[in-house]
């Protein structure tokens, strides 16, 4: 029998223990024969790395789990690479959402020029890691969730056309699962429709088993009466960032209802406002940083003291599980669907056939189907059009190192108001990123 060795590359980050953890109990299914955790940063796999050795010896003594800095000895036999890096950690994430904040535009990981910073960050170290694959271990199935996703998998679908790369986010399917518990019917009973970019897109149906769209009874509902969308995974006490993005969910709806849009829309539809409540002094980075990578490197850490996970507090997400799905509906044939970014080639009939989207894609052996969206209104079709102006040119400087092409994508992002605000911005990122961007000139 194929048995599947996994490689986690990025390894040190905070999500690892829960992935690996998933990984392991489902074993059996994806006939896992090894997980490697690789990572450029020795202290920080080391961490992750001795507690999921620790965490395999208790619950999965058949399945070798090990740690290294060493490419080669991570990718050599590698079935699956799972990439989710972070170049310059949420140390440089948080420069990426002040520097812009700071100019009164959006400060975030992914959408606005913190994004195109992380994206300048990630692209050369992503296709490092690609081109290393192709040398390695060709026939592994890349299953990328490294961010900016819309743009790294620009870059890797553009560079490596052949690679066996899949280029996917949670989010669709977390804020699913999201509208599935508001309408009390299990996420797996339904099926959605959707298209867009990535942190980009629009749920344009919502069919039960029996077909019936209930995304219009949902719109009726949303435009009469006051609804709210609890996230799940909502961290009350600490923040409340998914409540209250999910609150602009329900704003945004009621703005634009023809569909229903993806939380990451909110910052597009309602910048200013977003922006007059962000603090500029205490961003999303310093959460992570202070609360999700402190509770988890911290219990990583005690576990390893203590020699074993067996009180660790280690919770598996649906990060972690919709990424092993993904894994599972390959290595199974199972024909699942999942929504995954993808060069369009006509599923968005009246989009750049040559840009990659977003859309649902059937996953089995030999790899997507994606579906045929058809054609999309002239609204979304024209934000999504500047949206991937600024995503082509923003991959177009990382490769080429063009000071002008970035000066360009950073005037078509919505979130810029002119040229003296914009670069401004790109000026003070390109500083506080000299250690990691190509050179612009
Ligand atoms: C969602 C998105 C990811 C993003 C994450 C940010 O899961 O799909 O692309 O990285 O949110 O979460 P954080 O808690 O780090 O702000
Ligand atoms: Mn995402």
């Amino acid at each position: 029998m194929k048995k599947n060795k996994f490689v986690v590359v990025g390894a040190g980050s905070s999500y690892t223990p829960a992935i690996v953890a998933v990984l392991l109990s489902r074993k059996d299914d994806l006939k896992l024969s090894e997980v490697v955790l690789y990572d450029i940063d020795a202290a920080r796999v080391a961490r992750t790395g001795q507690f999921c050795e620790l965490y395999a010896r208790e619950h999965a003594q058949d399945v070798p789990v090990s740690y290294t800095t060493d490419i080669e000895t991570a990718f050599r036999g590698a079935d699956f690479l799972f990439v989710q890096i972070r170049p310059g950690c949420n140390q440089q994430r948080e420069k990426d959402e002040k520097i812009p904040l700071s100019h009164g535009i959006l400060g975030q990981e992914t959408c606005g020029l913190g994004g195109f910073s992380f994206a300048l960050r990630c692209i050369p170290a992503i296709l490092d890691i690609v081109g290393k694959a192709q040398e390695i271990c060709p026939n592994a199935w890349i299953l990328n969730y490294s961010n900016p996703e819309a743009m790294i998998s620009e870059a890797i679908y553009r560079t490596y056309p052949n690679a066996k790369a899949l280029c996917i986010c949670d989010m669709p399917i977390s804020q699913e699962e999201t509208i599935a518990d508001f309408l009390g019917i299990p996420h797996k009973d339904l099926t959605f429709k959707y298209f867009g970019l990535n942190h980009f897109g629009w749920f344009t149906n919502i069919y039960d088993k029996d077909g019936n769209d209930l995304l219009p009874a949902l719109r009726e509902r949303v435009l009469s009466e006051t609804v709210s969308l609890v996230n799940a995974e909502a961290e009350e006490k600490h923040d409340n960032y998914w409540g209250e993005m999910y609150q602009h969910v329900i704003e945004g709806f009621q703005a634009y209802p023809e569909f229903l849009p993806l939380v990451y829309i909110s910052y597009y539809y309602f910048h200013n406002e977003i922006v007059s409540h962000m603090d500029p002094n205490y961003t999303r980075a310093n959460y992570v940083l202070d609360v999700r990578e402190k509770v988890v490197f911290d219990d990583c850490e005690r576990c390893i003291a203590a020699g074993t996970t067996k009180d660790s507090s280690l919770h598996t997400g649906v990060h972690g599980n919709y990424i092993v799905d993904i894994a599972n509906a390959i290595i199974n044939n199972t024909h699942e669907r999942f929504i995954i970014n993808t060069m369009n080639h006509g599923a968005i009939g009246n989009f750049n056939h040559d840009a990659v989207v977003e859309v649902p894609c059937y996953v089995s052996a030999g790899g997507i189907e994606p579906v045929s969206v058809g054609y999309i209104p002239q609204f979304h079709k024209s934000l999504m059009e500047a949206q991937k102006g600024y995503e082509k040119l923003a991959v177009e400087a990382a490769l080429t190192g063009s000071y002008q092409k970035a000066l360009q994508a950073v005037l078509l992002n919505r979130t810029v108001p002119s040229y003296a605000v914009g670069k401004a911005v790109l000026d003070e990122l390109m500083e506080a990123n000299k250690d990691y961007w190509p050179e612009l000139k």
